[in-house]
């Protein structure tokens, strides 16, 4: 496998060795770099991916899942090439920001009023931060196997074992306020939380670098009834599941609605960003004449709304804002995760398929995987394996990350999936 790839990477490896010796790691975002070497992309359009050595690979990956029209898609880049002509930054208020805060109000049930970032990192902190602000309380409550980007408070308890820190330069003072939850196990986080005054509970609706486990929906009912018994504000993190699940997200896909969403990565139309939003009473302690200093949660940025994803945000959830697309996606991903879970049965290999909507991952393991403790455990060594196979094949997944589909797939894409995935279990059964 490791030959098949190398063989065909080669000027992939060149440049490898060229990033090593200024690229930490070779990459710029560690979870980017897979063994041997990652290859690097040339140019991509719709659903591929082309490297430098000229390999095409049907993409399930799609810029950390942020595609769901797949690479440049005609509508966008007609919208952002218009923009770039009439200025790239202005640090000023425009009124596109205003249609698309007004496009995210319509879509998604809890965004009365939205504030932009440029990550879903940033939109996470102040998210918190608000909340913080909101209740006067100071813990806060995250899960297991949640990811929630590199602000410290929440970047606990995110990979198994959970009580490794998650990096170094994490403060004692920075982490001793956040409490580690239990997913999909309502029991657990009552009791974790009985004698405790949290400001808030972060849950991703389908944890992503979890293992791409949705959340069963009476948890998150029992999350919402629970935040509401004591005060707490429930964040929805609906970085990957905003705009994929439902037009309106995770929220509307479950019929539960958080008091503080965030989101990203689809909502900027192939470009960064980061949002946080909730009704007009949490939003306005971020509205800096009816809040004075120290009174106001502050939030913003150099390049906040940013024009150009302004615009490709915008015809990107106008494209989105009736369903039909996301209902095709939703119904491929389920034909995707039944024929994978088929395929690896019929072959005799344990296989559990996780995901939901157009979103899919794969754990080895006989067990049924309802947390990331089940997906931790489940045989990793063979997940990369795989996903490797498929790479050096032409069908790229980040090894071990979910899978995504965009409506730039074709059918051949998916049935490469299948055909590369079908090849795989014949020759892991034999070995
Ligand atoms: C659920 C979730 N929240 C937050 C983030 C962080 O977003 P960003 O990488 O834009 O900072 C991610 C990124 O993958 C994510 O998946």
């Amino acid at each position: 496998m490791v030959v098949d790839y190398a063989s065909r990477t080669k000027k992939s490896k060149a440049l490898y060795e060229r990033a090593e010796r200024v690229l930490p790691g070779g990459v710029s975002y560690g979870i980017r770099f897979f063994e041997p070497y990652p290859f690097y992309t040339a140019r991509a359009r719709g659903s591929k991916l082309y490297d430098v050595d000229g390999n095409e690979y049907a993409d399930f990956w799609l810029g950390h899942t942020a595609l769901i029209l797949g690479h440049s898609p005609p509508a966008v880049v007609k919208a952002v090439n218009a923009q770039l002509e009439n200025g790239t930054q202005y640090g000023t208020s425009h009124e596109r920001e205003i249609e698309l805060v007004e496009k995210v109000a319509k879509m998604v049930p809890s965004a009365e009023m939205t504030r932009f970032t440029n990550s879903g990192t940033e939109a996470n902190m102040y998210a918190t931060r608000l909340a913080r602000t909101c209740t006067g309380r100071t813990k806060i409550a995250k899960f297991e196997g949640g990811w929630h980007g590199g602000y410290d408070a929440l970047q606990v308890g995110v990979k198994y074992p959970f009580d490794i820190p998650e990096s170094a330069g994490l403060t004692a003072g920075a982490v001793q306020d956040t409490i580690l939850l239990p997913f999909n196990d309502l029991e657990g986080v009552r009791e974790k939380l009985r004698d405790q005054q949290v400001a808030s509970i972060v849950v991703e609706p389908v944890l992503g670098s979890g293992g791409g486990v949705p959340a069963e929906k009476e948890f998150l009912k029992g999350l919402r009834d629970l935040c509401d018994e004591k005060d707490i504000l429930l964040i929805f993190d609906e970085v990957i599941t905003g705009f994929r699940l439902a037009p309106g997200g995770g929220q509307q896909y479950y019929d539960v609605k958080p008091d503080i969403s965030v989101l990203g990565k689809i909502l900027g139309g192939g470009f960064p960003i980061g949002a946080f939003c909730g009704s007009k009473e949490i939003m306005e302690h971020l509205d800096t004449l009816a809040y004075k200093r120290p009174h106001y949660s502050f939030h913003g940025g150099t390049f906040t709304a940013n024009p150009i994803t302004m615009a490709a945000g915008l015809v990107t959830l106008k494209l989105l804002e009736d369903g039909q697309l996301i209902n095709r996606l939703n119904k491929t991903g389920e034909k995707i995760r039944e024929q994978l879970k088929d395929m690896f049965e019929a072959h005799g290999i344990d296989a559990q398929i996780t995901g939901a909507g157009s979103i899919f991952n794969t754990h080895f393991t006989t067990q049924e995987v309802k947390n990331a403790p089940a997906a931790y455990k489940a045989d990793r060594k063979r997940l990369v394996e795989y996903n490797l196979a498929l790479i050096a094949n032409g069908v790229f997944l980040l090894p071990t990350h979910n899978g995504v589909i965009s409506t730039a797939h074709s059918r051949n894409d998916i049935e490469k999936l299948f055909a590369e995935t079908e090849k795989y279990a014949r020759r892991a059964k034999s070995a």
